[in-house]
């Protein structure tokens, strides 16, 4: 944690009131939010099973709300329900049949509508294409595509016949599709010839090949391939299909079948503090109810609304709020394949412009970029369409608040800072648009249902304005239910310090007004442009290359992204070879991908360490960030730490 950053969040004075006709119009207001925290402040259970059999179409009612035997939470017990039918067939005979469902727009300008009933049969096929197949309630399928509407069609045919999506996203590499792909035995990929990326293809087909090569993902029968860049690819009889071949035959109508309400719905791995990334599991009907829910009280979705999220729906914001949440709710969300700065550094305000985009959700690393363009990129363009603006992913800056409520916002819409996590499925502490007072820099309160709390390392809560760790009290239906494989690296990570709450692993403060201001993460977690990325699985890539005994990753601020890698080795034989500084980075990216890609590496004859031979991330971020080394008194040989020092003076 960065003392810096608390002093000046601490200045924060600047209070935004919810418009009043913002507030008037809200599907939730301050009076109707203080409804919901009442009632479940008398009875949990009760406010949680109303709002269940209120907003889920149950083909069997639960007997049992929650089944509580930390860290194992059962929510909605006896109950089945399937989440497509809540996204699509609830819709059909509501009005909403001929409604947009999503609106694509590709990045070289083709666009494609679908209507809730369009989106329906396009499911509908491709789940009886995958049943055909033999694809099985419980089994995985990798999805490895680029923002394409195919994606999103696939992922619901996936919960249609209750096989598990394990969306990976597209700009990881074979290295990273393998490990994820082997780790949860999926039996299918689905993916694309390639996909569009500031006018230039990424190869996906080759690279999900390049992880097949060699016996690599043997769990792996068939590879469904979507048409989208039409380049030449290579292509297997025996193993891959084209998605447009497979669909044509087949009907668009398909009869669901009920799952539990416990059933996994999805995996999505995401970075831990130790060792390979984390398979998160997420539960039917939980994960449905609260991304329904959270989409309707924090988006503030209404029938009319043009809803755009910008995130890739390889990552969670995608999988909850460009998908699940949305179509339960029966909005209109769009879909975008590409750049924010292609062709040119205003294509977002375009695509606002053009769609009449109600409501808009973005990353901070985004606005800061949006803010070192200028403001006369947004400024072309009329925005007038749009009321709301949220941002997710890391800590908004003040400063860059301040020029979304203004430049994006022109001071009229309420800002949602949202936070949360894969792990919670859906949002934990963010304002209520029509109800919470905001402030620049933080995610202000817990949504109700949810115990959030800030607490010291003996897990009692710390006063006003006290530095502390994040946790949540109470489970919530939307809670991941264990890490996919490994029930004890569940428990140990999220239960392992305070048994029933749940650690969410970073530090936070709250403010004598009550609002909660994230500091960061507490752990081995960098945050590089709202994508969480383990020390260990950068370490590991770098030790993977032959010239390199031992590295050790730490973030350091950067102004852009928020935090930028900066990678300290040791090498087999002390000099570097020429040009190595790139070499290993171009290694790091072909390992992982290219969001892994150190900022800056540093040789080093060896690395600081404590007597029980760890080693001080702690003191070589500090070195990273241009500080004084913190506290050195655990340190084995202080000369390691002289050396690089002096090594950084130099530099400087
Ligand atoms: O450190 C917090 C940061 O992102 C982490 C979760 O990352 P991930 O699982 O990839 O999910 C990102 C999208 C939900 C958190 O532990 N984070 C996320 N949102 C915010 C945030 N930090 C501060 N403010 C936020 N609004």
């Amino acid at each position: 944690m960065n003392d810096d950053k608390i002093d000046s969040i601490l200045q924060e004075k600047r209070i935004f009131n919810p418009p009043a006709d913002f507030a008037k119009n809200a599907n939730l207001n301050a009076e109707k939010l203080a409804e919901l925290d009442k009632k479940y402040a008398e009875d949990p259970d009760k406010y949680w099973g109303d709002l269940a059999r209120e907003e889920l179409v149950w083909d069997k009612d639960f007997h049992t709300v929650l089944d509580w035997k930390p860290p194992f939470a059962k929510w909605f017990l006896g109950g089945e329900l399937n989440v497509s039918v809540q996204c699509l067939d609830r819709h059909l005979d509501t009005g909403r049949r001929n409604k947009a469902a999503i609106i694509w727009e590709g990045e070289d300008g083709e666009q494609i509508t679908l209507t809730y009933q369009q989106l329906h049969r396009e499911v509908c096929r491709f789940a009886n294409a995958l049943e055909l197949m033999g694809i099985k309630q419980g089994d995985r399928v990798a999805v490895y595509m680029p923002m394409v509407p195919e994606m999103a069609i696939a992922m619901l045919a996936c919960a249609r016949i209750g096989a598990l999506h394990n969306v990976i996203f597209g700009g990881y590499s074979a290295q990273a599709i393998k490990d994820r792909v082997e780790g949860s035995e999926c039996k299918l990929i689905i993916t694309a010839d390639g996909g569009w990326r500031r006018g230039k293809i990424v190869p996906l087909k080759d690279t999900v090949d390049e992880a097949l090569a060699n016996g690599g993902c043997p769990s792996v029968e068939k590879v469904i391939v979507v048409r989208r860049t039409a380049h030449e690819i290579t292509w297997d009889k025996s193993r891959d299909i084209w998605w447009d071949e497979l669909i044509a035959p087949q009907s668009g109508k398909h009869t669901p079948k009920s799952f539990d309400a416990e059933h996994p719905l999805f995996i999505l791995y995401t970075s831990g503090t130790t060792g390979s990334p984390k398979g998160v599991i997420h539960a039917s009907a939980g994960y449905a109810l609260w991304t329904k829910l959270t989409s309707r009280w924090v988006f503030d979705l209404k029938e009319d609304d043009v809803y755009w999220c910008t995130a890739d729906i390889g990552w969670i914001t995608g999988h909850s709020y460009i998908l699940y949440g949305p179509l339960q709710e029966g909005a209109t969300t769009l879909m975008f394949e590409g750049a924010p700065n292609y062709p040119e550094p205003d294509r977002f305000w375009d695509i606002i412009e053009r769609h009449g985009v109600n409501i808009f959700y973005t990353a901070p690393t985004a606005i800061r970029a949006f803010m070192k363009w200028g403001e006369e990129w947004p400024a072309k363009h009329d925005l007038s369409s749009l009321r709301l603006l949220g941002s997710v992913g890391e800590p908004i800056n003040p400063e860059a608040w301040m020029w979304y409520r203004e430049h994006i916002g022109h001071n009229q819409c309420p800002i949602v800072d949202t936070w949360w996590q894969t792990e919670t499925g859906g949002h934990m502490i963010s304002p209520i648009p029509g109800a919470t007072p905001t402030v620049p820099g933080s995610a202000t309160r817990a949504l109700p249902g949810i115990e959030a709390d800030v607490v010291d390392r003996d897990g009692n809560s710390v006063g006003d304005d006290e530095g502390g760790l994040l946790i949540v009290r109470r489970p919530w239906p939307a809670m991941l239910r264990t890490v996919y494989g490994n029930d004890a690296r569940f428990k140990a990570g999220y239960f392992g310090r305070f048994g029933d709450k749940y650690l969410a692993g970073d530090g936070a403060r709250r403010d004598a007004n009550g609002n909660i201001w994230i500091m960061g993460r507490i752990d081995d977690i960098i945050n590089v442009s709202g994508h969480r990325l383990g020390t260990m699985e950068v370490e590991s890539a770098l030790v993977s290359h032959p010239d390199v005994t031992e590295a050790a990753v730490v973030a350091r601020p950067d102004d852009l992204k928020g935090q930028a890698i900066v990678a300290f080795v040791t090498l087999e034989n002390d000099k570097p070879g020429e040009d190595l500084e790139n070499i290993l980075k171009q290694h790091v990216v072909h390992e992982i991908g290219a969001i892994a890609r150190p900022a800056e590496i540093r040789f080093t004859p060896a690395l600081p360490k404590t007597r029980s031979g760890k080693i001080m991330r702690r003191l070589l971020a500090d070195i990273a960030a241009g500080r004084t080394p913190g506290d050195t008194t655990t340190l084995e040989d202080s000369k390691v730490l002289d050396s690089l020092k002096e090594q950084m003076n130099a530099k400087a």
